[in-house]
């Protein structure tokens, strides 16, 4: 059984952050769904090396799910999370119930919505989205108010989103951005992959081989639009049921120069499993 304080009423968690500051303890946050790997603890080994205390919340949070997305079956492991953050350095499990992260209803919550970055990709596919995922991490923010607050660039748009909405909100916190971390054969760590069959397993690498063929042929000086559809059927050809295999610029749009830096985006799903994974580099003039 973990030792790490766990914290439930928003009144405790006020309490141990404000002595905190009192004290002058930088405060660094990680927020999660739970169901934690390894690529979660090395984020709050991240925000511990920026901050004297870090706090990391588990909320399946239900406004961010679509109405046949996986909400019900969304992997829930609490005593292996708690485990996994105490053996990472956290000092405090943020665990609130959904009454306490939306007093009203999650039906009745005051949303955010974030435009424009918001309009691609993940947010065409998933209608709504990011505003749950904006409306939960302003609420995460108002709760633990830290310093700084890391999140992982699997979900490269997410981060997109989350940093937007610091600008534009004027949240006084510092973001910081961890690396994906990937399973021994290069497909980037995720708490979907535990709903993969051992054959699916075994086919989920090829959205990494994908993308780094895709970067081959850029760096060949291949159009972005022929790399898409070499993409995209090679996916299919493995399996899978492709929503984007996408050549953008960091801002999330089409690129119009010959050079600069780019980012490959897929998402794709194997069986009932949808994954996404993203590969970023310079690309240099041809
Ligand atoms: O990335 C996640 O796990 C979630 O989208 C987040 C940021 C914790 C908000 O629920």
């Amino acid at each position: 059984m973990a030792s790490i304080e766990t914290i439930t009423a928003l009144e405790g968690l006020r309490q141990r952050v404000a002595g905190w500051k009192r004290e002058g303890l930088r405060v660094g946050f990680v927020p999660t769904m739970g169901n934690l790997h390894a690529g979660h603890h090395s984020l709050v080994r991240l925000a511990r090396a920026e901050a004297d205390r870090v706090v990391a919340s588990v909320f399946v949070n239900p406004t961010q799910f679509g109405p046949d997305e996986d909400f019900d079956r969304y992997p829930r492991t609490p005593d292996e999370d708690a485990a996994g953050l105490e053996a990472a350095g956290c000092d405090v499990l943020w665990l609130p119930s959904v009454e306490t992260m939306y007093p009203f209803g999650a039906d009745n919550a005051v949303q955010m919505r974030v435009p424009g970055v918001t309009d691609v990709l993940e947010g065409e596919r998933r209608p709504g989205h990011f505003d749950g995922v904006a409306t939960v991490v302003s609420r995460l923010f108002n709760q633990v108010q830290p310093d700084v607050a890391a999140f992982g660039r699997k979900d490269y748009q997410q981060l997109a989103v989350i940093r937007y909405l610091v600008r534009d909100l004027a949240f006084p916190i510092r973001l910081l951005a961890g690396d994906t971390l990937r399973e021994a054969d290069g497909l980037a760590m995720s708490s979907r992959n535990r709903y993969l069959s051992a054959a699916e397993r075994g086919q989920a690498v090829e959205i990494h081989q994908t993308l780094q063929a895709m970067r081959e042929r850029l760096v060949g000086g291949s159009p972005a639009d022929a790399v898409e559809s070499m993409a995209r059927q090679r996916l299919q050809g493995a399996g899978f049921e492709v929503d984007y295999a996408a050549v953008r610029t960091p801002e999330l749009v089409a690129p119009v120069d010959s050079a600069g830096r780019r980012v490959l985006l897929i998402a794709a799903r194997l069986g009932s499993t949808r994954l996404i994974d993203n590969l970023e580099f310079e690309l240099a003039g041809t």
